[in-house]
């Protein structure tokens, strides 16, 4: 590694050093400026701050006249505040210097790591600097993978009206459910999940002349998994140039997974960012975030900002308190833009983060951890990080899968801290403790794979005729019980035989981007001849927006419209129920504003229901209607989800039949006020407790029916100490079944 490092030896032009010097150099800027949290030394960067919880907006407006008397000194100057043109902002970028050594080097290697900080222009320009070096003469793409949709799109968008041409021509992307890519195109955005399915269609991927997996140091599952499929391929396609692109820290690991692939590092640009921590753990870092907003609007220089919650929900939560409060101050601050950026925002919005501040304004951005190190905001000074983030786990032990809310890693505070500092000295607001900075928070993210359930994964890699997954070729292998617990998944399913090969059933499943229980599902709804009904609820379950909507001062309206939709069943009829009559409705906008229904959601309902009832014409079924045979919709359910079935346990509490887990039936259901004996779920989410969402009641001798092979009668009996708590023995009473 280190001979290939110092053929690509730079000269710095700070201080003549070579390349592998100055990062080092760097690192130390980074220790002695960002990331020095040590007894050692105490200066600003350690500073605890207080957030004025109490009497915030009288703070914020005397601190708002003393800012208009004293007018701060602007941190960008004036030509750095003047709108770059896009070529101005290409020559800006670190990447530029070096584009011919990186042509060369990409010219006389199959494979390259290149490592370089976010914002360098890694993903936006190194696809273009190929095309125009000639990597597509022969009519091969260039192809490039994401680990997020969002960045999917707008890099596309970005590169798109960089090269003048229009999105989906030239440039294009591919996400799940979504291709905007056509003939023309020769550069290609995708998600990383996207790219492991195109392995099903084009095994050598022969229509690419360069593929880069980006963010590599995200580590997410596919792009994990893809790391093994490309390195087998390269082996075979030698005209195949393959870049793994990472944005720091991991660059040696990943040169050492690809037979010592050599390293070409980018030198970033990074300013200091002074870092401060709250004097005490904030309970609601919600409020916390919009007083540190208010409070550095009214007291800092003008400069963006960034923030990172962790979902929608959160952020739309932010946001309204924010909008709320900006409205009280009115004309006594400054103008303050509130821009939200998560997973489901539609392309529209998503541009306008990177629209340009107008002056003497401030932008405050509310994004997910997506804004960490896939999406660049130019001229962000300030970051307010809360320390959380949202992450998929699973408990291979119990076969429990939920989406938690957890601490980041250091790294990843590190990552979010440094955003801070691209474009000019920044500051990073952290409302956690330097203690618990030190103490609470893990070095590093684990990688995806090895926290998360891998039947999809597997399904995939079966499909794709590679058998033995005990020795495929990972970077970190997924813990043995993992694999073993999705094999027996897929066995249970169908999918695979007892020879761990895959049947008819497992190579239709295949053809579904879904996770192997709504692939079953949906094949399963042959059978119950209600497939109409179950690809609608499909669409609706895959939609990771919110369905209802419900405004803070409209609760009592909103909840009323949603119970409106109740069906008795449960909720996955109720989601059927929304998407039959807004298209009853010919898919009316003003529908949905009358009935508490996200537009958007259902919008992308109706676009992945329409992929679905495509890759179902292609695997020869028939769509058939039965709207009427509950019994049969919720059946089909059951054959896809018999892994997710609860039996009501002592107060209204509910146990899992396997693993005999404590869950509850979340309050927003409709079966939430009469609890059913049986019920099958959609997926599990830990708040408080741990909850079922999108629950539908179940009688236990279809258990039988639909998975005879994973459940004994024994284990479905009624048994009599399974009591039914007193108030609800009432209702039941009441409601004459005894
Ligand atoms: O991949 P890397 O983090 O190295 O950088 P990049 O994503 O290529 O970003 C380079 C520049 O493009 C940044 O200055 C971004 O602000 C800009 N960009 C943009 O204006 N719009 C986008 N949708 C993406 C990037
Ligand atoms: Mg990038």
């Amino acid at each position: 590694v280190k001979d290939s490092v110092e053929q690509y030896e730079e000269v710095d032009e700070r201080e003549n050093k070579p390349n592998y010097e100055q990062r080092k150099w760097e690192e130390e800027q980074m220790s002695s400026a960002v990331f020095h949290f040590g007894a050692k030394k105490k200066d600003k960067s350690q500073e605890e701050y207080d957030l004025v919880l109490d009497n915030q907006i009288e703070f914020i407006q005397a601190m708002s006249l003393a800012g208009t008397k004293e007018k701060p000194e602007p941190q960008l100057t004036e030509k750095e505040r003047k709108r770059l043109t896009i070529e101005e902002t290409q020559k800006s970028l670190p990447v530029y210097k070096f584009k011919n050594e990186l042509v060369q080097a990409i010219k006389d290697h199959q494979v390259l790591i290149i490592e370089g900080e976010t914002g360098s222009g890694k993903t936006t320009q190194i696809p273009q600097y190929l095309y125009q070096a000639g990597f597509t003469d022969d009519g091969k793409k260039i192809g490039c993978t994401q680990p997020r949709r969002v960045a999917a799109m707008s890099v596309a968008a970005r590169v798109a009206e960089e090269m003048s041409v229009k999105l989906g021509n030239e440039v294009g992307y591919s996400i799940r459910f979504e291709d905007c890519t056509s003939e023309r195109t020769i550069i290609k955005y995708m998600t990383d999940g996207t790219l492991h399915r195109e392995f099903l269609s084009e095994p050598d991927l022969q229509t690419y002349s360069v593929m880069i997996i980006d963010e590599a140091h995200e580590r997410t599952l596919h792009t994990d998994i893809l790391f093994g499929l490309v390195k087998d391929i390269a082996r075979f396609r030698s005209d195949l140039k393959l870049l793994i692109s990472s944005a720091t820290l991991d660059a040696e690991k990943f040169s050492a997974f690809f037979d010592d692939a050599p390293i070409f590092r980018i030198p970033g640009r990074r300013f200091p960012v002074d870092i401060y921590y709250t004097k005490a753990p904030e309970a609601d870092y919600i409020d916390a975030c919009v007083v540190s907003i208010l409070q550095i609007h009214a007291t800092q220089p003008l400069g963006d900002i960034l923030v990172f919650l962790t979902g929608q929900e959160e952020i739309e939560t932010c946001q309204e308190i924010l909008q709320d409060r900006v409205r009280r101050l009115g004309s006594r601050i400054k103008e303050l833009l509130i821009l939200p950026v998560y997973s489901n925002l539609p392309s529209d919005m998503q541009a306008k983060i990177f629209q340009p501040t107008p002056p003497n304004a401030r932008k405050v951005v509310l994004a997910t951890n997506i804004a960490e190190t896939s999406l660049t905001i130019d001229n962000i000074i300030y970051v307010i990080d809360p320390g959380f983030c949202k992450q998929n786990n699973f408990n291979s032990r119990t076969g429990m899968e939920s989406l938690i809310v957890v601490p980041v890693s250091k790294a990843s505070a590190n990552q979010r801290a440094g955003r801070a500092g691209r474009v000019a000295a920044g500051k990073c607001f952290r409302l956690f403790t330097a203690w618990a900075y030190k103490h609470e928070l893990e070095d590093n993210t684990v990688p995806e794979i090895q926290r998360m359930n891998l039947g999809n994964v597997v399904l995939t890699l079966k499909a794709l005729g590679i058998n033995d997954l005990i020795n495929f070729d990972f970077l970190d292998p997924p813990p043995h019980e993992t694999l073993v617990l999705a094999l027996e998944q897929l066995y249970a399913l169908g999918a695979l035989n007892h020879h761990g090969e895959l049947t008819k059933l497992g190579r239709r499943m295949a053809e579904f981007p879904l996770d192997p229980m709504m692939g079953k599902m949906l094949l399963a709804s042959e059978k119950y001849k209600c497939s109409e009904e179950i690809v609608t609820i499909a669409a609706m379950l895959s939609v990771n927006g919110a369905i209802f909507y419900r405004p803070k001062d409209k609760v009592v309206h909103a909840d009323t419209a949603r119970k409106n939709f109740f069906l008795p069943g449960g909720d996955h009829l109720v989601l059927w129920n929304v998407y039959k009559q807004w298209s009853d409705t010919d898919f009316s906008t003003q529908w949905c504003y009358e009935n508490y229904i996200q537009y958007r959601s259902m919008k992308r309902a109706r676009d992945v229901r329409e992929q679905l009832v495509g890759l179902m014409q292609r695997v020869e079924m028939d769509i058939i209607s039965n709207p009427t045979d509950s019994i049969a919709i919720r059946k089909t359910i059951t054959a896809g989800y018999f892994y997710h079935i609860a039996r009501l346990s002592k107060g209204g509490h509910y146990k899992t039949v396997k693993h005999n887990q404590t869950v509850m039936i979340h309050p927003n259901s409709c079966l939430f006020e009469d609890l059913p004996r049986w019920v099958v779920y959609h997926e599990l989410v830990f708040t408080t407790k741990e909850f079922m969402r999108q629950v539908a009641e179940i009688e236990s001798k279809w258990l039988l029916e639909v998975a005879p092979h994973y459940y004994k009668p024994r284990e479905l009996e009624d048994s009599t100490n399974t009591k039914m708590p007193k108030v609800l023995g009432k209702t039941r009473a009441q409601l004459g079944e005894h």
